[in-house]
Formats: structure tokens, sequence, C-alpha cells
């Protein structure tokens, strides 16, 4: 049987990868109402993560494996925001990469160790 905070985590991590894209597009889009508000959902969703997160590796008993998942997830967290506010300050430009790209590795590994299809 699933706890609430397991649902918390495993229902809603993809919809803060979709609610990320959607403020990113509006804040490229000129939109910057809608993205304040919806960045600030982003912002509610990575505590979320973080502590339902945190309150699973409690109930595992933390396992080297999502041990590793969590520090990696933060530093997603970490690239999620960084793109945000650049791109809201205008000063992302030759950053866009480095930051994409982390956000883009480090998101791959998460979903591999969080589905245990990368396991050691
Ligand atoms: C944006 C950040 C995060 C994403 C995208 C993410 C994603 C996921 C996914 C997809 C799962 C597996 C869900 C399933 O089995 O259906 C999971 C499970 C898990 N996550 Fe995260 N997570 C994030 C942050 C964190 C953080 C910060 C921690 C720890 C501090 C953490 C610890 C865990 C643990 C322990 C599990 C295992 C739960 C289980 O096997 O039942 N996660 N996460």
């Amino acid at each position: 049987m699933q706890t609430g905070m397991q649902h918390a985590h495993v229902d809603s991590w993809w919809l803060l990868i979709v609610l990320f894209l959607i403020t990113y597009f509006l804040l490229r889009a000129g939109v910057n109402k809608g993205a304040k508000i919806l960045h600030m959902i982003v912002r509610l969703f990575y505590i979320v993560m973080i502590f339902s997160g945190i309150y699973l590796l409690f109930m595992w008993g933390f396992p080297l494996t999502h041990v590793l998942k969590g520090v990696l997830a933060i530093v997603l967290i970490y690239a999620m925001e960084m793109i945000l506010v650049r791109t809201k300050k205008g000063t992302l430009g030759s950053k866009a990469p480095m930051y994409w790209g982390i956000l883009v590795a480090s998101l791959v590994i998460v979903l591999l160790l969080a589905f245990r299809i990368l396991t050691f």
C-alpha cells in the first residue's frame, strides 16, 4: 500500500517537469505575469519533492542508489531554477547549453535510478 507521501512523490515528479517547461516557454514568450505565478508553483513542487523524497529515504532505510538519486535530484532542481531565473533576467545566454546539459543528464540518471533500471 502506498502512503500519502509516496503518492505525493511518485505522482508529482512529472508534473514538476511539465510545469517547469510551461514556465520556461512563458518566460521566453514574455508572458511575465503568468510565468511568475507558475514559477511560484514550480518552487512549491521543489519543496514537495524534496520533503517527500527525504521521507521515502527514511522509509527505505537510505539505500545508496536512492541517496545518490536524491543528491542528483537536488542538482536537477538547481538547474531548473537557474534556467528559469536566468531566462527571466535575460542572462542565460552562453550558459544555456551548460544548464540544459546538467538538467537533461541529471534527469535521465535520476529516472534510471528511481525506476531501478540503473542498479549497483
Ligand atoms: C525533481 C526531483 C525528483 C524527481 C524528478 C524524482 C523522481 C522520482 C521517481 C520517478 C521515482 C520513482 C517513482 C515510481 O516508482 O513510480 C522516485 C522515487 C524515489 N525518490 Fe525521487 N525524485 C526527485 C527528488 C527526490 C529527492 C530530493 C529525494 C531524496 C532526498 C528522492 C528520493 C526518492 C526515493 C527514496 C524514492 C524511492 C521510492 C520508492 O521506491 O518507493 N527523490 N523519485
